[in-house]
């Protein structure tokens, strides 16, 4: 990862300054979306624990915060070097087609140094009833060998269909804990419930 004096605008994101005032926490920076490294602390508690983490709509995002404040561990967003489309059809088309093909998508960025961390708690939403393809390319760009892997994952209602096996298939040399999941907010849902809302104005 290259250093990066670009601001974040994502929700996770804090201002340098109190970056700086957090020596815990070192937030990892996969490009433009959250910006900022510092030296890490290695005398500080969490020491060797990265939560990394993909989101589309925020709800692991949401997850990965959380873990990384109370954990005080290191912060790293996973993303794809292009960015899946802004409209959700167009991107249920794209991470389909991705997912039947095999496609692993370039990273952003890479986690720089993995090997000061022993346990990473990784982040995604089912796609497809699977992982979505960039996890795929992350687990298979990481030396992941030994490591204890804690997953946490966000579906919306239809379950975590064949994602642990992926996991496994993708990184053998890491052992795997059993996932923390939960159902949360579908961007289908809350489109169709605007639109609803939308038509009674429509009609009014
Ligand atoms: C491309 C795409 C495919 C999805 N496929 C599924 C699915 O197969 N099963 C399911 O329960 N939810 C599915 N969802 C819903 C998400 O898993 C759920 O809303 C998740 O919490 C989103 O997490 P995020 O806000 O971190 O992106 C899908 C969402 C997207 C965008």
């Amino acid at each position: 990862m290259t250093k990066s004096t670009t601001r974040s605008k994502s929700p996770e994101a804090m201002s340098r300054r109190a970056a700086l005032g957090a020596p815990a926490a070192l937030m990892l920076a996969s490009g433009a979306s959250a910006c900022m490294a510092q030296e890490r602390d290695n005398a500080s508690p969490g020491s060797g624990q990265l939560v990394a983490y993909f989101t589309r709509s925020g709800n692991t995002r949401v997850i990965a915060g959380q873990l990384h404040r109370e954990l005080k561990a290191d912060l790293f967003a996973i993303e794809p070097a292009k960015p899946y489309p802004e409209d959700y059809e167009q991107t249920v088309q794209q991470a389909r087609q991705e997912r039947d093909a095999g496609v692993r998508p370039e990273l952003k960025a890479k986690i720089p140094g993995i090997a000061r961390y022993d346990t990473l708690f990784l982040g995604f939403p089912i796609w497809g009833e699977t992982a979505p393809p960039i996890i795929r390319s992350f687990l298979a760009a990481h030396d992941l060998s030994g490591k204890t892997i804690r997953p946490f994952i966000t579906h919306g209602g239809f379950g975590l269909g064949d994602s642990q096996d992926v996991l496994k298939r993708h990184a053998p040399q890491a052992r795997f804990l059993p996932a923390f999941s939960m159902e949360a907010d579908q961007e289908r849902r809350t489109m169709t419930q605007v639109r609803q809302w939308l038509g009674a104005i429509a009609r009014a």
